[in-house]
This record gives C-alpha cells, structure tokens and sequence, in this order.
C-alpha cells in the first residue's frame, strides 16, 4: 500500500483549497492538494456574479463603503445567525484578498479610470461585487491554480477521499481511492483541510455541479466527534434556469434585469418594498414561489417557473457583461435573452451549513483537522448568504484556513501509533468495499439517490412544514435502511463508478437527515430556514446555532445549540422592506 507523508494535505481543489495550499506552502510546510478532478473543473469554475469586497471604486454607489458597512449587510442578510467576529475578520481582510487575486492574475472588470470596477448585488446597501464579466469564479480559479502550478504544489486528481485517519482525538490524515484503478491510498499528514464545496445533490433541483455531494461535511461528521453546524440553512437562489438549473446570476438583477409573472407584472416590489429585485435570496426566492402558487406563474411541461426578463438591457451590455447567461440561455435552453425573456426558479444553490470550525479554522471536536469554503460552517452567513460573499468566503477562509494549518503543522510530529492507525483504517475501508462486493444489488444506489434528492426539493425545500419535516425524516430513515442493501453488479475490483455512488449513498441520506431534522426542530423562521407554521423569527428561544453530532447506530443526529456571537450589531430588521409571504391557506 502507498502512503504518502505531508505537513498539509488538502482535500479539494477549487479556490477554497488551492487558496489554502498557496497560504500553507508560503508558509514553509509540504502541501499535496487531492481532488475528484483536475482542479480546473472544480465547482468554483461555475461562480458567476462577483466577489463582494469594500474597494469603494464606483463613486455615489459605492459612496462610503467600507468593511463595516459590508458586515453590516452580511449580518441582516444572515438574519442575525453569523458569529459577527467571523464577519468582521472576513469584511476587514476583503480587500486586501482582492487585489492579492488580481496579482495572482484575476482580469477583473475596469472602469474607465482603471480601477477593479463594482457592480450591484442582492441585499447590498452599495455596489461591492467585483466581477469578471459573469465568469468570475473560472477567472479567479484559474488565477490561483496558475500559482499552485508555479510554486509546483503537488495535486493528486481522480481521486476520491472516503475517511479520514484518526489517532485517539488527532486526525492524521486520510484514505482515498484512486479512481482510475479503484486502488487504496493512505496520506499521512501534520495537518488535514476539508475544501471539497457544498452538496447541492442532496437536492434534485440544484445549480451544483454533480461532484457537490458533501464528501467533506460526511468525512467530518462520520468521525462522530466533530459536529455540523445549521444545516437546516440551506439557500435557494431565485434563478436556476427552467428546466436544466443552471444558474442565471443574480448580475443580471444586479445589472438591472427584472423578474416577471405570467402578467408580466415587476412582482417583487410587493413582497420587498424596498429592494424589490435585489432582496436578499431567500426573500426573492419565497416571492417568486408566493406568486407560482397564487397562479401568476408560466406553465410549462416541467411544472410553473417565472421570467427573467434582460431585454431592456440591450445587446452590448448583455453581450460585454452577461455573456455566459446568453450562451447558457442559448445553448440549454434555445432563448436569445437579447429579446426574450428567461424562464427561471428557484433551486438549492449553496448550504450555509457545514463543519463547525473556529475563526481560525479549526474544526471543533478533534486536532489536526481544518476546514474552508461552502463545506464549513465558521460561521460568516448564519441562515443566509449575501450573494458574492461565496466567493470572498472561499479565498478568506483558504487563506486562513492554510496559514493555520502550516502553523500547527509545524509543531507536530509523527506520533506513536500513528502507522497502526493508518493500517486499521484502510483495512476497514478495503472491508467495507469487499462488503458491496460480496452483496447482490438489492437495492441501486442510483434509484436511492434520485429517491432522495426528489424528497428533498419537496420536503425540505423553501416553504416548510412540520408535517412535510416529519415525513421526510421517516422517509429518509427507510431509504438509509435500505442502503445498506446496497450491492454492486460489476463484481471486479478496479475503477467503477457504481462503487464510488454505493459508498456515498448511506453518507448522503445521512446528511440529508441532518438537514430535516434539524428544520423540523427549529421551530421559527430564520433567513433560508422558512417554517409556514412557525412565520416569525424567534430571537427569545432561537437566536443561536443548531449542532449535528453522528451518533454511533443511529442514522438520526444528536442535536445541540449553542450562542451566535454578537458584537456590534444587535438583532432587527433586515431593511428590505419586506413583507411577510401569504398565509399558506390563501396559496
Ligand atoms: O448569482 C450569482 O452569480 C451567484 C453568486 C453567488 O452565489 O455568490
């Protein structure tokens, strides 16, 4: 068997990683990135709109932005659920993080004095989203994995984590399988950093790329001493494009684009009167669904959708600023936005949930072990994320992420037991996958991921109930039984996709059960988390954070919670002018 020996692995390789192993190896630790894919093709490609930064580069709408004025917005866009240091560290840091991406390389958009210029975003007081037309996740990653490449920083891809190592309370590294051959691997390392995204494919209506199945959130969980912070706070971004959910960035509401119901009525301005559009997502995404059930939706052949209207745009603005939403339109859906209009709904699109880590990264419950990015929960977006700040989250959270990892690295040595350790845990891995060999496919991983992920988008989605909550959390505890009926067809060891869907499965529905449970005990309404029998948010008894622990023989998770940190800015209202949706009897 391989083992292979690093001060810093990194699991994930989109800018959350590839920020953190540029932060690690500056630092002077030995740094190996592994990732399902060659790191371009990570989701971060896909980012769209802007990385929210207080550069104040866009005169009277940006006038007087500076960081507290972005963590102010960040907090009422959480609705109160961020810790506010976490915001404060992050907001103060933007700017700075900015400009070191425009040195790796980053082509931001110009003004015409030459400066990063700034568009508008949903829930912001002023224009602070930097942007590369609407590719700026592809131009910001591609800056940074241009680094990775030339500090040599090595990359082990096609390759998929499925443990973690521990000794007693240290983590000490992982175990994969190399994709290509279905082989074992072991790596050994001072310091471990989760930065594998989000799990959108818990839902079947998601804008995540297919490699989204919380790998990350699983591997942290499934060590049943780290917990998962709010994962019932999950995001639902108000443009997937009908049908495919590919998103539509929220840039071009930002850019002046205007959602329209079936009587091409501008309906936002009656559900925010004062942000109308550019509400926050969870608003926007609640009035958009309001209106679908008040029967102001488009029919189509996949159910209603509502539209997305840039015509008044013009080509040359569509085409220098929105020119992927008008290839994406073109070529997935046959629409030319120049002079139609999109149609579009509300899918998951980001978790605000994740692994419980400090501010400076660490996770709680073990050593050794760190996380960054969408697959952690530190917490800078509480029950809802500013749009842009996705984006900033992913190179702070790496850059800190990767500093601390090297530090702590460096003090530490092998220690005693630690190649007993790594023995142990691939052993029990190669057993578990001899296990799927062994068993006649009974069950199909693939029809039990469609299953959930179907349950998911209609239980656990933007409108909630106790009733819908409980039945998901029955339903998913029969498909996590039936998982471990789950056997494999192709019988030979080797590269197999069958295997690497029958090893995430039980982890997926076990994530997903953390999500239910944890919305059907949050008895108010907070940001994303929108409960139709509990319509208000509950500072008295609901100001703080839900925590998931993986109890041993228990598919369901043990929950606690515990206190948000406030620091400067004390809970009310959000500033939208919002108005509460209808009463689920009127719908
Ligand atoms: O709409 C968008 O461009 C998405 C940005 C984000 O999720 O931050």
């Amino acid at each position: 068997m391989k083992i292979f020996d690093y001060d810093v692995i990194i699991i994930g390789a989109g800018l959350t990683g590839e920020r953190a192993a540029v932060a690690a190896h500056e630092d002077g630790s030995s740094v190996a990135i592994i990732s399902l894919v060659q790191p371009r093709q990570s989701h971060s490609n896909a980012a769209q709109g802007g990385i929210q930064c207080s550069l104040d580069n866009m005169g009277e709408q940006s006038a007087g932005d500076d960081w507290k004025l972005h963590f102010d917005d960040t907090v009422r866009g959480s609705d109160w659920g961020a810790d506010q240091d976490v915001v404060e560290q992050v907001t103060r840091a933007a700017p700075r993080l900015i400009r070191e991406m425009e040195y790796f390389g980053c082509p931001f958009n110009r003004t015409s004095d030459g400066k990063i210029e700034q568009r508008n975003f949903g829930g912001t007081s002023v224009w602070r989203a930097a942007f590369a037309a609407d590719f700026t996740g592809h131009a910001l990653l591609y800056a940074i994995d241009q680094e990775v490449m030339r500090k040599g920083i090595e990359i082990f891809w096609r390759v998929q984590v499925i443990s973690l190592i521990l000794n007693g309370d240290r983590v000490i590294g992982c175990v994969a399988m190399d994709l290509r051959t279905g082989e074992l691997i072991a790596f050994h390392a001072g310091s471990t950093i989760l930065a594998t995204g989000g799990s959108g494919k818990l839902y079947s209506e998601s804008t995540n790329a297919i490699i989204c199945r919380g790998d990350g959130q699983f591997l942290a969980y499934n060590t049943g001493k780290v917990p998962l912070g709010n994962m019932e706070a999950v995001q639902f971004h108000p443009t997937g494009m009908y049908p495919v959910w590919i998103l539509l960035t929220e840039g071009c509401r930002g850019d002046g684009g205007v959602l329209r119901n079936k009587d091409h009525h501008e309906f936002m301005w009656d559900y925010a009167s004062a942000k109308g559009n550019l509400a926050s997502r969870d608003v926007v995404s609640r009035g958009m669904i309001s209106e679908i059930r008040a029967g102001r939706g488009i029919e189509g052949d996949f159910g209603p959708h509502i539209w997305l209207d840039l015509t008044h745009l013009g080509r040359d603005k569509i085409i220098s600023r929105l020119r992927d939403v008008h290839d994406i339109a073109r070529d997935f859906a046959g629409i030319d936005v120049v002079t139609e209009m999109a149609p579009v709904k509300p899918v998951q699109h980001f978790m605000m949930g994740g692994v419980r880590i400090d501010i400076d990264c660490r996770a709680r419950g073990v050593e050794g072990l760190y996380a960054g990015g969408e697959c952690a929960c530190w917490d800078m977006h509480g029950f809802n994320r500013l749009g842009g700040n996705s984006m900033l989250e992913t190179i702070a959270s790496g850059y800190f992420s990767g500093t601390t990892a090297a530090k702590d690295a460096s003090g530490r040595t092998s220690g005693a037991g630690d190649l007993a350790a790594i023995h142990d845990e691939v052993k029990k891995q190669d057993e578990i996958i001899e296990e799927l060999h062994r068993h006649d496919p009974e069950q199909n991983s693939f029809a039990l991921h469609e299953e959930m992920a179907v349950l998911m988008t209609e239980n656990v989605g933007i409108f909630r109930t106790g009733e819908l909550l409980e039945a998901a959390v029955e339903q998913l505890l029969d498909i996590r039984a039936r998982a471990d009926r789950i056997g494999l067809t192709h019988k030979v060891r080797g590269r197999s996709l069958e295997l690497e869907m029958a090893l995430r499965i039980p982890y997926m529905v076990e994530l997903a059960l953390t999500i239910a449970q944890g919305a059907l005990k949050r008895t108010e309404s907070r940001g994303g988390h929108y409960r139709e029998d509990y319509p208000a948010r509950n500072d008295d008894e609901w100001l703080n954070r839900t925590l998931a622990y993986k109890q041993e023989g228990d598919p369901l998770p043990r929950l606690e919670y515990e206190e948000v940190v406030l620091t400067h800015l004390p809970p009310g209202d959000r500033g939208y002018g919002e108005k509460a949706p209808p009463p689920a009897k009127d719908k």
